[in-house]
């Protein structure tokens, strides 16, 4: 018994611990909206769709300034991903410029890229990322979605709300930039913009999207908010591009594990039958 009560008791400072409201320095921040997307959950799928408007909004808005190292091309074409068919992933790539093989000279210059590339950096280096934004760096959004929590109350952190609901980073991207707000009265800060859902709430990037900005494929209404969504998803789904896969065996496993554990009881029963 006294095992139990500690160990109930150990769960419990973990949880407590796990969960201590996250505090950002210099403001106070917003909580993100909460935003049902398709992929949370435990049989949550991303939406082909929106993956494929995600994309556009990042090509031709985001990667003018920020990177997706950890992407290539050819995922986009990978099951459980965008799914675009193989010649518009080779397509879609070709509208990308690489750096190509050295010629005789040790010349580089660009040529345009194949599936198998990574999406490149906008910028040379981060020096020159910097000197084209004020002095602020835009991170690499591979695994922004991973690397920011949009949950930022104990009961809203708590690990079985994570299951449901994940970390808040896709609602975190999306909120961030639908959120930009006039700064309160008579505010101002260099060049920097007022968002309540930034840590802090100045944000040296100045608010990216605007209505009508991109033209959807599927007729789509491009507003500021639909594209925030998209943009989000893409980014959840480059963080984790084998999530379906994972959601899928883990289902497996524990159905798996289930009949096995029938039948042991039935094994165990039958073996102990006879012997009280
Ligand atoms: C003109 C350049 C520019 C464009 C275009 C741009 N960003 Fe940014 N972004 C920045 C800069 C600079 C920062 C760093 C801001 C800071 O640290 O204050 C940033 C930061 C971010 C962050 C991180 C915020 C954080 O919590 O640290 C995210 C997420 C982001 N951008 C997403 C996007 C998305 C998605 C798009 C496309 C819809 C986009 N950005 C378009 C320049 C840009």
């Amino acid at each position: 018994m006294k095992t139990i009560t500690k160990l109930l008791a150990a769960a419990g400072l973990v949880l407590t611990l796990g969960t201590a409201p996250v505090m950002a320095a210099g403001g106070s921040v917003k909580l993100a909206n909460d935003i049902d997307f398709s992929f949370e959950g435990i049989f949550g799928t991303f939406d082909r769709g929106q993956l494929q408007r995600g994309y556009l909004v990042y090509k031709e808005v985001c990667a003018a300034c920020h990177s997706m190292r950890q992407l290539s091309f050819r995922n986009l074409g990978e099951p459980g991903g965008p799914e675009f068919s193989e010649d518009e992933v080779k397509a879609l790539a070709a509208t990308f410029e690489v750096p190509g093989e050295p010629d005789s000279d040790g010349e580089i210059s660009d040529r345009p890229a194949i599936p198998a590339d990574k999406f490149p950096s906008p910028f040379a280096n981060e020096q020159a990322a910097r000197a084209s934004n004020s002095g602020a760096l835009p991170p690499d959004l591979s695994l922004v979605t991973k690397s920011r929590e949009g949950w930022h109350y104990p009961w809203y952190s708590s690990p079985f709300i994570k299951l449901v609901k994940g970390n808040g980073g896709p609602e975190y991207v999306a909120s961030l930039l639908a959120g930009y707000q006039d700064p309160p009265s008579g505010e101002e800060q260099g060049n920097l913009s007022y968002n309540p859902y930034f840590p802090g709430n100045w944000i040296a990037m100045a608010p990216p999207l605007s209505e009508d900005q991109v033209e959807y494929a599927d007729g789509t209404k491009a507003t500021v908010d639909q594209m925030s969504r998209d943009v989000a998803a893409f980014m959840a789904w480059a963080a984790e591009p084998k999530m379906e896969q994972r959601k899928r065996i883990g289902f497996m496993v524990i159905i798996y594990l289930g009949v096995l554990a029938l039948l042991m009881y039935l094994v165990k029963n039958k073996i102990w039958r006879d012997q009280h």
